[in-house]
């Protein structure tokens, strides 16, 4: 659990050069010392009262579950500056108009990245599709709606069926469309891992690799997703061919409502 008290301790014992097994455990949870100091000033800024405990550890980030001043659970995102793979990072944000000028250094790549999440979801959920509410991106961290139900977070789709399953691919296929045609997001990323299940309906997440239709690689990536909701969909039992998806995609996309 880390608040606001802790947090500062903590940051004194770090920069005090303490190794002890406790310190090593904070490491692996929030990576370094900068990333307490945005977390501090999260907290001082009331976006959060306190981290609980990690969800994921993810090659790239880890998930806390967290709690904001009016006792809401929300998900926080921390991203890994020292070990991300941030030459991987590169080629989804060169070209985004969005970010131009990007400097080179680990730090404010992973920190553009962070906001790149932060307004793919913005767009997305302004669009009307099924994402987490974005909250705040600051450096490393992104603050946004927790999925799940009395703090449990939702499962993915890698691991569980939907019951109404007619209903999920209606739901997703609708939120895809508007993810793409209507936000003009291409995930670029989507699988049964960045799908969780929040009361029987879909829920899109990880959108930090997202890009615009103008980005030179979108129609690129975009093939790649729809390739892959293809055999996602034939999983659960639902046949569809690319061509059919992409219409399908772009009537709901473009759609009013
Ligand atoms: N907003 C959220 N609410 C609840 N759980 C989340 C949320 N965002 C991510 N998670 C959990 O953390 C895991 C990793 O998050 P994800 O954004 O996919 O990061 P990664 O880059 O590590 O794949 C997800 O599979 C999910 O279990
Ligand atoms: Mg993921």
């Amino acid at each position: 659990m880390y608040d606001i008290r802790r947090v500062e301790e903590l940051i004194a014992r770090w920069e005090n050069g303490e190794r002890s097994a406790e310190m090593r455990k904070v490491r692996n949870e929030v990576f370094d010392v900068l990333t307490l100091r945005t977390l501090y000033k999260l907290m001082e800024q009331k976006y959060i009262v306190r981290l609980e405990n990690v969800i994921s550890t993810g090659k790239e980030a880890n998930v806390f579950r967290a709690v904001d001043p009016s006792g809401e659970y929300v998900a926080v995102k921390i991203y890994r500056v020292e070990t991300s793979e941030f030459r991987h990072m590169w080629k989804y944000l060169d070209g985004d108009p969005r970010f131009f000028r990007v400097k080179r250094n680990r730090r404010s790549i992973i920190r553009v990245w962070a906001k790149k999440e932060y307004k793919n979801l913005e767009a997305c959920f302004r669009a009307g599709a099924s994402v987490p509410y974005p909250i705040i991106s600051r450096d490393n961290v992104l603050v946004m709606e927790f999925v799940g139900e009395n703090g449990i977070p939702a499962p993915r789709l890698k691991d569980v069926t939907p019951d109404d399953v007619d209903g999920f691919v209606d739901t997703l296929l609708d939120s895809l469309g508007r993810m793409y045609f209507r936000a003009g997001i291409v995930h670029a990323d989507l699988s049964e891992y960045n799908i969780l299940i929040r009361q029987d309906r879909p829920v899109i997440i990880d959108l930090g690799q997202g890009v615009p239709w103008e980005h030179p690689m979108s129609l690129e990536f975009f093939r790649r997703d729809i390739e892959r909701l293809r055999a996602m969909l034939s999983d659960l039992g639902k046949e569809y061919t690319v061509k059919e998806l992409l219409t399908i995609l772009e009537t709901r996309g473009k759609g009013d409502g």
